[in-house]
């Protein structure tokens, strides 16, 4: 990947110098966007020069004021951001709860003409995922759009990287705009959306993210390409990561940590229950070289404030035994401090 990005660089130069529609456009581009079609097995799909960006801009131009945003309520910030520019109504549901979803849409439907549903495939603070399938089944039955955003699914879920739907086992088609980041399991930078033909050309000629912004620098869509390459020849990776998080996931439970609804994949939290906790074990971690950021109130709510580690395919069974034994110990010397005072 940082081979690829150091040829493109050299046969592009540094940065594209203008938006795509006027003279930023390289033929990289154009083979990452297939190479990423081509992957979701989808007519089309178009890159932006940053993930929110992507969510900002493809909300901002798809709906208008008499339009509804039903997402849930974990939902990135950047899909909050594209929806209140659009205009439109906008309400959230209970986490990864369909039921919830079909109430609003039975008593909302009516007023609006399109709808937007936006869920994600992996949540990051979480590490758990929808039924994709009843997403799906309740679109289709109140006619709204889906739109499933894999910043942290693609690459990670399903057996051969490809996202939510494999996991899930549904088709590609039967979600509307399928959404990802270029900034984590791509190793560069920027955002996609993909879907059919009609979605990627509107957004192409009028999303003001892509007609009024520069081209993605050739450097940067290169690795994205080549890491896109690996995760189709290089599968092994995949089993790798499932199994590492896995036992991950085994162990923190067997020790009695709170992992909350995490399926074990890629990200665990480990729910510590206090901010003040949370991070003073990230710190006395860092300590025993072992690099876990925690998620503070208001982040998540103060009872919930978690560490949350993030697994890679290269992580060992050693270092994990290692990490969760350092965590029982450095929680455990802070329960008894609390506890002599
Ligand atoms: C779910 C989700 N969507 C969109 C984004 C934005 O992506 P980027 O940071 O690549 O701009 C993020 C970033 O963390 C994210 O977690």
């Amino acid at each position: 990947m940082i081979q690829a990005g150091i040829e493109a660089l050299k046969r592009y130069g540094s940065s594209v110098s203008a938006s795509r529609p006027v003279s930023g456009e390289r033929p990289i581009h154009h083979e990452l966007e297939h190479a990423i079609a081509e992957t979701y097995e989808v007519e089309d799909a178009v890159v932006f020069v940053s993930g929110h960006a992507t969510n900002v801009s493809t909300l901002g131009y798809l709906l208008g004021p008499k339009d509804l945003v039903l997402h849930d309520e974990y939902i990135h910030n950047s899909t909050l951001v594209g929806a209140q520019l659009s205009g439109a109504r906008r309400m959230s549901f209970a986490h990864n709860d369909p039921a919830a979803l079909e109430a609003l849409l039975a008593r909302h439907r009516g007023q609006f003409e399109r709808v937007l549903v936006v869920i994600e495939g992996l949540y990051s603070m979480d590490g758990d995922a929808p039924d994709l399938k009843r997403f799906v089944e309740i679109k289709q039955r109140h006619q709204a759009w889906l739109m499933v955003d894999e910043a942290h699914s693609f690459a990670v879920m399903g057996d051969t990287g490809l996202g939510l739907r494999e996991h899930c086992q549904v088709a590609s088609t039967d979600v509307d705009i399928w959404m990802g980041t270029l900034s984590k399991t791509m190793s560069g930078c920027g955002g996609y959306i993909a879907g059919c033909r009609e979605l990627v050309e509107m957004l192409r000629y009028f999303a003001p993210g892509f007609l009024y912004s520069v081209g993605m620098p050739a450097q940067v869509a290169a690795p994205s390409l080549a890491a896109l390459a690996v995760m189709k020849e290089e599968p092994q990776r995949l089993r790798d990561l499932h199994t590492i998080s896995g036992y991950f996931l085994e162990q923190a439970k067997a020790r009695g940590f709170d992992i909350g609804d995490s399926i074990g994949v890629a990200v665990v939290p480990i729910i510590v229950g206090s901010s003040v906790l949370a991070a003073g074990l990230s710190d006395a971690l860092l300590k025993h070289d072992i690099n876990v950021q925690p998620i503070l109130h208001p982040a998540v709510p103060e009872k919930s404030a978690r560490l949350r580690f993030f697994l890679n395919c290269e992580h060992t069974r050693e270092q994990i035994d290692r990490t969760l034994d350092a965590l029982q110990a450095e929680w455990q010397a802070r329960t008894e401090q609390a506890s002599s005072k």
